[in-house]
């Protein structure tokens, strides 16, 4: 598949972006504790130079455009997060990534970069998932007590928060809990057995459009919260290795009433 090969083109000029620029730009809130920085911009429009110079007829939607709240078509369009985990990269946590979809209605392609480690994940839809070429695959964790998860919390999230709520319940029924600060790799992490499930009720679709296919493309399997399909335009989501794991993760965030 051409495009993704572009795709990693273009990720891959974007992270030797982020890795110039991290440590020398100032970050600005664009929301309560919603960071933004030059950098997220300058990668951006890194990744639209390439992708469009070979592609000149798809649509783009990318977090730091004017689109972003817009419409743009869904039958054909990069959906791109020029870096996912922008806190950790202006703390200097070394967790995060450039994450860029290919949607023509379903997502049939997906590449996230960690350049700090020089880490490619991609995906095609029906092709397998890979970590920098090599097929990835889930663990075959099928129980809450024997998992490791991690979570995603909304920035600014408050004290009363159902996701507080769903962090506690969760916390105390598996065999560990994590909050790592990059949607796009968390997802990944899955993919590869790293971890062996991850949930969030507050992502954006640039944060999940291509991490979800590569964890599913590994064998991951992925619910809403509720059990029912994800919706994409409104990720409310959970993902695990097995469908047992999962259905476990459904019935345990079940317990709590908002
Ligand atoms: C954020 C990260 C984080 C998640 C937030 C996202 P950003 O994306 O994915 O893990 O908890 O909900 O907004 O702002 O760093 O691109
Ligand atoms: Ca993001
Ligand atoms: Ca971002």
């Amino acid at each position: 598949m051409r495009e993704l090969s572009v795709m990693k083109q273009a990720a891959r000029e974007a992270g030797t972006i982020l890795l110039e620029m991290q440590g020398k730009i100032v970050a600005r809130e664009k929301g309560p504790a919603d960071l933004v920085t030059e950098a997220d911009v300058a990668a951006q429009h890194c990744i639209q130079r390439v992708l469009e110079a070979e592609f000149p007829d798809y649509g783009f939607l990318g977090e730091e455009s004017d689109s972003a709240g817009g419409t743009v078509s869904e039958s054909c369009r990069w959906v791109v997060d020029p870096i996912d985990g922008t806190t950790n990269y202006v703390h200097g946590f070394d967790n995060y990534s450039v994450s860029i979809a290919l949607q023509q209605e379903a997502v049939v392609a997906g590449v996230i970069f960690d350049p700090v480690h020089n880490r490619m994940y991609s995906a095609s839809l029906g092709g397998g998932a890979f970590l920098n070429d090599v097929p990835i695959r889930t663990s075959d964790v099928g129980s809450l007590d024997k998992a490791l998860v991690a979570a995603s919390f909304p920035p600014g999230v408050q004290r009363e928060a159902v996701e507080v709520k769903h962090f506690v319940e969760v916390l105390v029924k598996c065999q560990a809990l994590r909050r790592l600060g990059s949607a796009a790799l968390n997802l990944c992490y899955v993919a590869e057995g790293k971890l062996d499930a991850y949930w969030a009720t507050s992502l954006k679709i640039w944060d999940a459009a291509a991490g979800l296919l590569v964890v599913t493309e590994a064998g991951g399997s992925m619910s809403n919260i509720e059990g029912g399909p994800v919706n994409l335009a409104k990720p409310r989501l959970i993902v695990a290795s097995t469908d047992s794991l999962l259905k476990e993760m459904v019935d345990t965030l079940a317990l709590v009433t908002e």
